[in-house]
């Protein structure tokens, strides 16, 4: 409920205002709370009422009556509205939605994870993946229908390295008995070696060409490689308890290219440039998209768009997200621009998701496949950290293996979640599994801490006066929880989880403040409105933590 209802419904019928139309959005939330909890500017009501400000302010106040107000005063010609707690408490705490919202007919895919297969899920894959799959877990809420797709990079001249590869060091039968480390490490050994090895080079391209042309050891080898490298990807979507509607990766799209092409050429948008086919955008201030290469081979636009348009007719999607680095906004940029010049309507319904860097500070783990940590070890070396402080602290847990999972793998996703999707920024493992801090772990324990109330008061009798929430403190969580729908409904907006990560922060902080300044229980007697107040707190809570993809343990 937008409170701002509260003061607009026991004004609207003041003689005064009774044909202002915009009343509505007149009214506005004062940033300082020691003026009143919301205000009417009526300097911007003078012109059409044809009178002063101050004698317009004045009216209004002397014509406010009702409990709803605390007090209404008028400062230089703004209203100010001070609610009344017990009456906002009452009207709002047993009204929050927690609930997901009915289907809304409406779906979204949001593309995301779409890692390239050839590589170990590093570092560099986490931000796509957390915040894609926390994307898609707000659209769901709000009542969409989603698609999380994966569109795994299956495709290209890596394929042809893993090939060559296997056939000069490796042997084949070993990649599914060994996996993907295997496969791996006879990747990174092909890139050092073929700084001196031409032939590695030429040996590669030869057999990314038999995988295209289907040659059957070529596809055979292949098959097995992607096999074994989604399985890994798998096991640690389960391990994050991420999961796809689909893995159809960019090979799928190989038969569906040309059609695109030829329809770019049919519509006069194709232009050869040195060779190559491009869209010329630079009306639009985008240089080209590069549709076919000189050599002929296709792009990564040319799949995008084709990829896009099968999406629509398997989908008839109402909003498309793909959630990949800055780094490819201009890629992006292009190809919508080419696709809504070729007439597809849904082109604006499309939206590139980008974020910053996700790093790690140097030198702390180091990678067994280059630079980059990857997300297993990072996995690992959380949880094992959750465990120690755990156990250290005494924790309460039926289970300190699953505590520690959820602790240690909340820290990771909230690490990516709780800036700014474009910030830059630098994973601190030891500052994220802070108890006290702006962490996931802090939240977690604020919901169990809440669960912990909420059990201990079953049974007990109940009593409480309405006195007990006209303070300040109730107040303050009363308003918070209140805007939570709100907060939902601008992270889908602005594509931001970390709204919703510092919603859940600033209610942590605004709970223990009043944990610590209220008794719940008095002498085993439960205060009835407090205790509404905690279930409502864990509630949002629980609520929260799933759609951030956190679990909220119920004791800890
Ligand atoms: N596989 C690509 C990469 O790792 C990301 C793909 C993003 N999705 C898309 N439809 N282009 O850079």
């Amino acid at each position: 409920m937008d409170l701002r209802s509260i003061v607009f419904d026991s004004i609207k019928n003041i003689e005064i205002l009774k044909d202002v139309d915009n009343l509505f959005d007149l009214l506005k939330f004062n940033a300082d709370v020691s003026n009143g909890d919301i205000a009417l500017p009526c300097f911007a009501l003078a012109k059409t009422l044809r009178q002063n400000p101050m004698v317009i302010a004045d009216n209004v106040v002397a014509n406010c009556t009702g409990d709803v107000f605390e007090k209404v005063e008028n400062v230089n010609g703004y209203v100010n509205f001070f609610l009344n707690k017990k009456v906002v408490f009452n009207l709002v705490v047993d009204n929050i939605e927690t609930k997901e919202k009915e289907k809304n007919g409406k779906t979204v895919f949001v593309d995301f994870s779409s890692l390239n297969l050839a590589k170990y899920m590093h570092i560099g894959h986490l931000s796509t993946t957390v915040i894609g799959s926390v994307i898609s877990n707000i659209y769901e809420f709000l009542g969409y229908t989603v698609k999380r797709l994966n569109y795994v990079g299956d495709y290209g001249t890596p394929f042809g390295k893993m090939i060559t590869a296997i056939k000069r060091w490796g042997n084949e039968d070993d990649i599914e008995k060994l996996g993907v480390d295997y496969v791996q490490g006879l990747y990174v050994k092909f890139n050092v070696e073929c700084e001196n090895d031409e032939s590695l080079i030429t040996d590669a391209r030869n057999w990314s060409l038999k995988i295209e042309n289907n040659e059957s050891e070529a596809k055979r080898i292949y098959d097995k490689i992607i096999s074994v490298s989604i399985t890994e990807a798998k096991r640690l979507c389960d391990i994050l308890q991420i999961y796809f509607d689909s893995w159809r990766g960019e090979a799928y799209y190989n038969d569906k290219m040309q059609p695109v092409i030829d329809e770019l050429k049919e519509k006069g948008l194709l232009k050869t440039s040195e060779g190559a086919q491009i869209v010329d955008l630079e009306e639009h201030k985008l240089g080209a998209c590069m549709i076919v290469k000189s050599d002929g081979g296709s792009l990564y636009a040319t799949r995008d768009l084709a990829t896009a348009i099968d999406r629509y007719d398997t989908y008839k999607f109402d909003l498309g997200i793909y959630v990949t680095s800055v780094q490819q906004n201009l890629h992006f940029a292009r190809w919508f621009k080419v696709l809504e010049l070729m007439g597809k309507d849904y082109a604006k319904n499309l939206k590139h998701v980008s974020y910053g860097t996700y790093s790690l500070p140097t030198g702390k783990i180091g990678s067994r496949f280059g630079k980059q940590a990857l997300v297993k070890d990072m996995l690992d070396l959380s949880i094992n950290k959750a465990r120690e402080i755990i156990t250290t602290r005494g924790t309460k847990t039926e289970d300190v293996e699953k505590l520690s999972k959820d602790i240690g793998i909340g820290a990771i996703k909230f690490g990516v979640l709780k800036t700014e999707r474009l910030k830059d920024c630098v994973f601190d493992l030891e500052a994220s599994l802070n108890f006290d801090g702006e962490t996931s772990p802090y939240i977690q324990y604020t919901y169990a801490r809440c669960n912990s109330i909420v059990n201990k008061c079953k049974g007990m009798d109940v009593f409480g006066k309405e006195d007990d929430i006209d303070n300040i403190d109730t107040f303050e969580i009363v308003k918070h929880l209140n805007s939570f729908e709100k907060t939902i409904i601008d992270s889908a907006t602005d594509y931001e989880p970390c709204y919703i990560s510092r919603y859940l922060l600033n209610l942590c902080s605004l709970f223990n403040k009043f944990y610590n300044n209220y008794r719940i229980i008095d002498e085993n007697r439960v205060n009835n409105y407090r205790l509404r107040l905690v279930e409502k707190v864990k509630e949002v809570l629980k609520t929260g933590l799933n759609l951030l993809g956190i679990n909220a343990p119920e004791m800890m």
